[in-house]
């Protein structure tokens, strides 16, 4: 076969990863531990076609931009290297959710290429390697590839370029109820790209030890609350993973958040006092997403609307990992 249509989901972490490892490969620093989101999707299909000089990308209709453009062909090149594959390909990529709304459509944009592009190669990969392949363009994608909670460690310390670091299936989407409120502020563009934000924190900040320390402790709790089923824990670490994961990077210069996001963290404290548990975390960009549980989904919901700055709030719940579409001509 030389064409397969992928769909993945965006993830949101729950114990954050922040900082790569030194040396070459995208190896992260810290273990972290995300939830894959249902309701939005990427879809994505990849042809390879002898008739073509060139890779074509195509993200929402529009010709990916140069930078987008070289990290996809570095991807097919992977893969075309694997599977001894020398014609070029077309990739037409569609999010069903808007790309300013803050959820990583690097995450689930990654995800679905690399099952795809393995899929039209030929290669009978397992999610474990295409979890793998996913990581060597971004982190965050190699979680998107399973469903429920996903757990992504550091791997071994030597000689990581060599050895595949993939993504792990922790928990089943429907093992702890819980609703993540994306609150879109108006702010919405990313001042500085994650990797440049990461690389400036590890470097600059005089916090990064700090981070790099107490990230795999957090993350450890975090786990363990997950897989106790203890709404309240998970929310509380999450909310503290997020919070040290940008202490150290403000310290840097590098700050993500407005007074938008700093609003939508006071309702999110207000409604905690008024007795309805609910949790922040924020990723490398202003927008909030807010964890309660699906019962308080509706009033929190409600509350974060409410906020002054927040634009949007899209209600997402645990959903399942990246999948091959049984028709990969579907109309994108
Ligand atoms: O995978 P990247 O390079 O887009 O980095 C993602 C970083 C965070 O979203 C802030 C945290 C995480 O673990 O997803």
């Amino acid at each position: 076969m030389s064409e397969a249509l992928a769909v993945a989901h965006p993830n949101v972490a729950l114990s954050k990863y922040w900082g790569k490892r030194p040396g070459d490969g995208r190896f992260p620093a810290v273990p972290s531990l995300s939830v894959t989101l249902a309701g939005l999707a990427t879809h994505t299909r990849v042809r390879f076609d002898r008739g073509l000089a060139d890779d074509r990308v195509v993200l929402d209709g529009l010709a990916g931009d140069v930078r987008t453009h070289s990290r996809v062909v570095e991807l097919l090149d992977r893969v075309r290297a694997a599977a001894g594959e020398g014609r070029r390909a077309e990739v037409v990529s569609r999010n069903d959710f808007p790309t300013a709304s803050g959820l990583a459509s690097s995450a689930s944009g990654f995800a679905a290429l690399a099952l795809a592009a393995t899929c039209a190669a030929g290669l009978d990969w397992g999610p474990h390697r295409v979890s793998d392949l996913a990581r060597r363009s971004s982190v965050s994608a190699a979680r998107s590839i399973y469903g429920g909670f996903v757990e992504l460690g550091v791997g071994p310390p030597a000689a990581l370029e060599r050895d595949v670091l993939a993504a792990q299936p922790l928990a089943a989407a429907d093992h702890l109820p819980l609703a993540v409120l994306v609150c879109v502020t108006t702010e919405g563009s990313k001042a500085i790209g994650s990797s440049e934000g990461m690389r400036m924190t590890i470097e600059r900040s005089p916090y990064s030890r700090a981070w790099l320390d107490e990230a795999p402790r957090l993350h450890q709790s975090l786990r363990a609350a997950v897989l106790a089923n203890d709404f309240q824990r998970v929310g509380e670490l999450a909310e503290a993973s997020a919070l040290a994961m940008h202490a150290s990077a403000i310290a840097a210069g590098v700050i993500y958040w407005t007074g938008a996001t700093l609003q939508a963290l006071s309702t999110v404290r207000a409604l905690r006092q008024e007795g309805t548990p609910a949790f922040a975390t924020i990723d490398a960009g202003p927008h909030v997403k807010v964890l309660s549980r699906p019962a308080d989904a509706g009033r929190v919901r409600d509350a974060m609307q409410a906020t002054p700055g927040v634009e949007r709030v899209i209600d997402a719940r645990p959903g399942e990992g990246a999948t091959l579409a049984s028709d990969a001509r579907e109309t994108l």
